[in-house]
């Protein structure tokens, strides 16, 4: 696919079809993360990869996807983490959000092209899911995303989130851009 046809295709998706994902095709989301830039080139992210399903049940049941309980379904979660020890900071921006944010999107976007759904996950109880996942003191949760082949239609769960946030919807190019000044 195009990447111009990519970007314009992806969109969250929150139901997933009872199918797993292939190891290559995991492998191949996951190198497009490891490529992306990042802060002095520290790189300063890591992966889980839950495919273990009762374990996703079970980070569910015990809060660690807040009301993300839709992720419960999905045959994949994909937690990303940041070391902000790894990378900079500037100006009160933290850079380790920033790296794992940009390489998380060649993920999502990898995966829209795989036929793979995603959807960005930033509401998650970072304590419970430390400490379920092993994940060291040091490093921070940046966010999650499901991943898996979309279900043939979206849920009542999807819909209502779409149509609440008018997901469809973006602000015009004029409204978003200055030349020269603001
Ligand atoms: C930083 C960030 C955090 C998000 N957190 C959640 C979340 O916790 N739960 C959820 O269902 N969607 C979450 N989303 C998805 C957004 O709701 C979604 O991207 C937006 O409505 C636009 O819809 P689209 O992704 O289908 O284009 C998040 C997106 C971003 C970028």
């Amino acid at each position: 696919m195009e990447l111009s046809e990519v970007i314009q295709i992806r969109k969250s998706v929150r139901r997933f079809a009872d199918r797993g994902v292939e190891r290559e095709k995991l492998d191949h989301v996951l190198d497009a993360a490891r490529l992306a830039p990042s802060w002095k080139n520290w790189q300063c992210w890591s992966y889980i990869v839950i495919d273990d399903r009762k374990l996703i049940r079970d980070l569910a049941s015990s809060g660690g996807f807040v009301r993300n309980l839709w992720l419960r379904d999905a045959p994949v979660v994909i937690v990303s983490c940041g070391d902000p020890k790894a990378s900079g900071d500037r100006y009160d921006i933290p850079y380790y959000a920033v790296d794992v944010a940009i390489s998380m999107e060649h993920l999502v976007l990898a995966a829209t092209d795989l036929g793979l759904g995603t959807c960005w996950v930033g509401i998650f109880d970072e304590p419970i899911l430390k400490a379920a996942l092993d994940i060291p003191d040091t490093l921070k949760i940046v966010a999650l995303t499901p991943l898996g082949y979309p279900a043939d239609k979206a849920g009542f769960y999807e819909k209502s989130v779409k149509t609440v946030l008018g997901s469809q919807k973006r602000r015009q190019l004029a409204e978003i851009t200055h030349f020269n000044k603001w």
